[in-house]
């Protein structure tokens, strides 16, 4: 009996242990990058955010249906990382750069320098050349999906 609950609690950290350190795991990212108080490198440099305005949601959606959704998904890993989740890890103020800016950026960031080291196998994500209006409805999609 006492053997047998040892060996229950055994299995039970060796779960959470492999749960809490996930490679990929957002959680683990966040932890690893401290990624939300860097603004990237690009024209935006501050952006205001309140509560989700639906209208900019569905016009982010639909860029992201025309520009996104051959290598991004919103839950699976496609040629891309997963999107769900992502503006808990980077700010918005990133996000809306990485977009506008996408080429210098993967010179120069040294977040987007190691999340294409993780990426070698895929395209790398192409310069999408953004509008500021279209990176923000982009960025309140992403939101929508983290709310
Ligand atoms: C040609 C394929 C491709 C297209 C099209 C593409 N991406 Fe990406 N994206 C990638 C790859 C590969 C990465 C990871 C490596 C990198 O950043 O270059 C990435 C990374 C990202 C990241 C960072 C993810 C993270 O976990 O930190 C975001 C945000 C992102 N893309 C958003 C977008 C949005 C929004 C669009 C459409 C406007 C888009 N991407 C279009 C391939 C693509």
């Amino acid at each position: 009996m006492k053997t047998k609950s040892i060996m229950q609690l055994l299995l039970f950290a060796t779960f959470i242990l492999f749960m809490g350190f996930k490679p990929d795991s957002p959680e683990f990212q966040q932890k690893k990058n401290s990624q939300l108080a860097d603004k990237g490198i690009g024209p935006v440099k501050e952006v205001k955010i309140a509560g989700i305005d639906k209208r900019l949601v569905d016009k982010g959606n639909d860029i992201f249906n025309s520009k996104c959704s051959a290598c991004h998904d919103i839950d699976d890993v496609n040629l891309a990382p997963a999107l769900r989740g992502v503006t808990k890890i980077l700010s918005p103020v990133f996000i809306m750069n990485y977009l506008m800016n996408t080429a210098e950026m993967q010179k120069k960031d040294p977040y987007v320098k190691n999340l294409i080291q993780q990426w070698k196998k895929v395209p790398m994500m192409k310069d999408q050349k953004l509008k500021e209006n279209e990176a923000r409805a982009v960025l309140e999609y992403l939101r929508s999906l983290d709310k």
